[in-house]
């Protein structure tokens, strides 16, 4: 497979977070908008699918069994065969129009997870990391979209973005878990590129960054250089993440949201499920420590 394949045909609206699980051989990813969580055993082809009441935004797998995640206002645990969700930590009751967004686990096994504005005018959007002790800190502010949280392989650099802002900003991430030393790692002009939207770290430390509206994925390398452009049958091109058995293949969301049925005619997979081979491995996926 060198080609981008469709691997779930589906609408997703606001398709998002995808998490390759090693034990089960198995992607989750989930549909923000349509409040779902979907399962995929590329092996087999067995989907499944959980709808909530309310969002699930991200995911990662807990040390102590089950999900974290992220839903509209906190952080909760998730648990898939019973279908609960749990508060964790509650977080900006006072800004109905905020909600969290994109996150990530970095190799510390703390979660890093952002919120963003509704609208996508204001810069109301904040940065946090849920320690394993379940102690919540604010990382960094002033965001209209929190995007991608995704570590180089020494786990030293910390990759986060502004998709409205169009920056992908770089941060040195200490061991402790402060950030420091933001700078802009690409500015993207939406005309061109659109927005950058989610990320992930392959094995030769290069960074992959999936471009909603702008129908492609591109490779870039840690001095920010342009090495790979990957084009989607799709405009808005979420996130991506690296899965199966040998982590060789990316696996690639996308979003249907806000297109018109023209649009949607002439780009019928927007909101399915893409895979594609690289040629490079990605990392193991850490697990919240918590
Ligand atoms: C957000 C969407 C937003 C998109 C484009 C996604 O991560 O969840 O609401 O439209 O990024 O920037
Ligand atoms: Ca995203």
């Amino acid at each position: 497979m060198s080609e981008v394949t469709c691997i779930w045909q589906i609408q997703a609206l606001l398709g998002e977070g995808p998490l390759w699980v090693a034990a089960e051989k198995a992607l989750y990813w989930v549909d923000i908008l349509n409040r779902q969580v979907h399962r995929l055993e590329p092996a087999s082809g067995q989907k499944r699918s959980w709808t909530f009441a309310e969002s699930i935004t991200s995911l990662a797998l807990r040390e102590s069994g089950g999900f974290v995640g992220t839903v509209p206002h906190g952080f909760v645990a998730i648990d898939l065969k019973a279908g609960t969700i749990d508060p964790i930590v509650t977080v900006e009751t006072d800004l109905p129009n905020n909600r969290f967004n994109d996150g990530k686990v970095d190799s510390n096994g703390r979660f890093w997870a952002g919120t963003m504005d509704k609208q996508e005018k204001e810069a109301t959007g904040t940065l946090y990391r849920l320690d394993p002790d379940l102690s919540l800190h604010v990382m960094d502010q002033d965001y209209i979209i929190t995007n991608g949280p995704a570590f180089s392989v020494d786990g030293k650099t910390m990759y986060h973005n502004d998709s409205i802002k169009g920056l992908v900003y770089a941060f040195d991430l200490q061991d402790d878990g402060m950030l420091g030393g933001k700078r802009p790692f690409q500015q993207l002009t939406f005309a061109i590129n659109g927005a950058p939207d989610g990320m992930t770290v392959d094995s030769e430390n290069c960074l992959w960054l999936a471009h909603y509206g702008g129908a492609r994925l591109t490779r870039f390398a840690p001095t920010g250089e342009i090495l790979e452009e990957v084009s989607l049958p799709v405009p808005n091109v979420t996130s991506c993440t690296f899965g199966g058995p040998d982590l060789d293949t990316l696996y690639i969301t996308t979003a249907s949201q806000n297109m018109s049925a023209a649009e949607l005619e002439k780009h019928p997979l927007s909101g399915s499920l893409f895979a594609y081979k690289p040629g490079v491995k990605g990392l193991p996926t850490p697990h919240f420590a918590g």
